[in-house]
């Protein structure tokens, strides 16, 4: 049986799809999406699957530069080229080598040491934002947090942090499609913002020769065992990725914790009589609202799935929102569970060769931050009407502001 195809970016979609996806996984799990161009694979098996197939290639920005129109590619083709580079849009073999170097560099990083400073840095941004007065949760908290991270573990002092928000922010248009009415030049200024930060990064690298660190940037710089070592080129595209990468997902899981404790106000009471339940209450933030809704493949090779020809030049969604709930693999999917086993795992990280290098240090950043923000801004709640961006990517909200009791904030 076939469903009809709904759009997956209407109001009704973007604010809950939940049903959607229900009725796609009992009855069309594998379903041609004509208004994307995409098929969407919904059941969790075929999501597990569809990342470990190599006939779904991740090989998806240098396909798109070849088929742009050229007014298209004159446009977009600067920033595509960059953003082409990344290792997460490779397959196996150049993909095998680049993530071997990026691995090295994050088995590297000790994150037992990182969690003390990242704990200072989390009261840092605490007494800023009450000092301040401020509501803006994102503004304040949960977008400073994830982007001074990075910036530390490169090496770049904690200061140039904001530095590094706003290039992740601007490369967030491109990389998220915020859609041409949302941001017009977000092309042009993706590609300024990424110049500017390579200038500053190769400045880095350059301090990194003659001096390095126990630092991300020279971990890169570091020779694997068998003498590989990434070229400046390939240093600057991995660093540009990992700041992408751990910025804006890193946001969205701490705000939609946020949202969920105010959907579910039984968990708040939960945390405060057995505070250990944080980590598993994270894991299911991330299954229940994961930061990350579909991640896109094309169709390298013709083949069956699910009783449906897939042809070569297609495109995949993998739609983790929908394996997340699929209730053939999850009990009582539906629910907000925070003392749900965490096997079987959700697959908010993905999986395979391209599974999420920095999940780790999200865990451990969203395991600092959450207490620490619950402690400090007693009786914290979300005031806004919570409104998702209209994205098919990412589940982030457009704006957090929130209130607690200011007489009981502890310095
Ligand atoms: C809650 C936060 C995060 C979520 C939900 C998340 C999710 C994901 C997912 C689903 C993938 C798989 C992409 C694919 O298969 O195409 C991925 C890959 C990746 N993530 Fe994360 N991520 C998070 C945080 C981070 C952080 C903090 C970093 C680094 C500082 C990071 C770095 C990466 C990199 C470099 C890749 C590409 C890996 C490859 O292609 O081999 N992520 N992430």
């Amino acid at each position: 049986m076939s469903v009809e195809s709904k759009d997956i970016l209407s109001p009704e979609l973007i604010e809950d799809s939940n049903s959607y996806w229900a009725d796609l996984r009992a009855h069309d799990p594998v379903h041609w999406d004509a208004a994307q161009r995409a098929w969407l694979l919904t059941r969790y098996d075929d999501v597990v699957d569809g990342f470990m197939d190599p006939r779904l290639s991740s090989d998806r920005i240098r396909p798109l530069l070849e088929i742009l129109p050229p007014e298209r590619r004159e446009r977009l083709g600067p920033m595509l080229e960059v953003m082409g580079d990344w290792l997460s849009v490779t397959d196996a073999p150049v993909h095998t080598r680049l993530r071997k170097l990026a691995n090295n560099a994050f088995r590297g990083q000790q994150i037992a040491r990182m969690a003390e400073w990242m704990s200072q840095l989390v009261d840092e941004l605490i007494d800023d934002f009450i000092a301040s007065g401020s509501t803006d949760f994102i503004e304040g908290i949960a977008s400073p947090l994830p982007a001074t991270v990075v910036a530390r573990m490169m090496g770049a002092p904690a200061s140039d942090g904001p530095l590094f928000r706003k290039w992740s922010d601007e490369l967030a248009l491109v990389a998220f499609s915020a859609g041409d009415k949302a941001a017009p030049d977000r092309y042009t200024r993706a590609l300024t913002s990424v110049g500017e930060m390579q200038d500053y990064l190769r400045d880095l690298i350059d301090k990194r020769k003659t001096d390095p660190r126990d630092d991300m940037i020279s971990a890169l710089m570091t020779p694997t065992a068998d003498g590989d070592v990434l070229t400046e080129a390939e240093l600057l595209s991995m660093c540009t990725l990992i700041l992408f990468a751990g910025h804006e997902t890193t946001t969205n899981l701490l705000c939609n914790f946020l949202v969920i404790l105010e959907r579910e106000p039984h968990v708040r009471g939960q945390l405060l009589t057995e505070p250990s339940l944080i980590n598993t209450a994270i894991e299911e933030v991330l299954r229940y609202e994961a930061p990350i809704k579909v991640i896109v493949r094309w169709v390298a090779e013709s083949h069956e799935r699910g009783g449906k020809t897939l042809n070569a030049g297609d495109r995949a969604y993998l739609v983790l929102h929908s394996a997340n709930r699929d209730e053939s693999i999850f009990e009582n999917a539906d629910t907000f569970d925070i003392r749900r086993p965490t096997q079987p795992s959700h697959i908010a990280f993905g999986r395979g060769a391209h599974a999420c290098l920095g999940a780790q240090l999200a865990r451990i950043e969203a395991r600092i931050a959450l207490p620490k923000i619950f402690e400090r801004l007693p009786g914290l709640r979300v005031t806004d009407n919570i409104c998702w961006k209209p994205l098919i990517a990412a589940r982030a909200v457009t704006a957090l502001h929130v209130e607690y009791d200011s007489r009981e904030t502890t310095a």
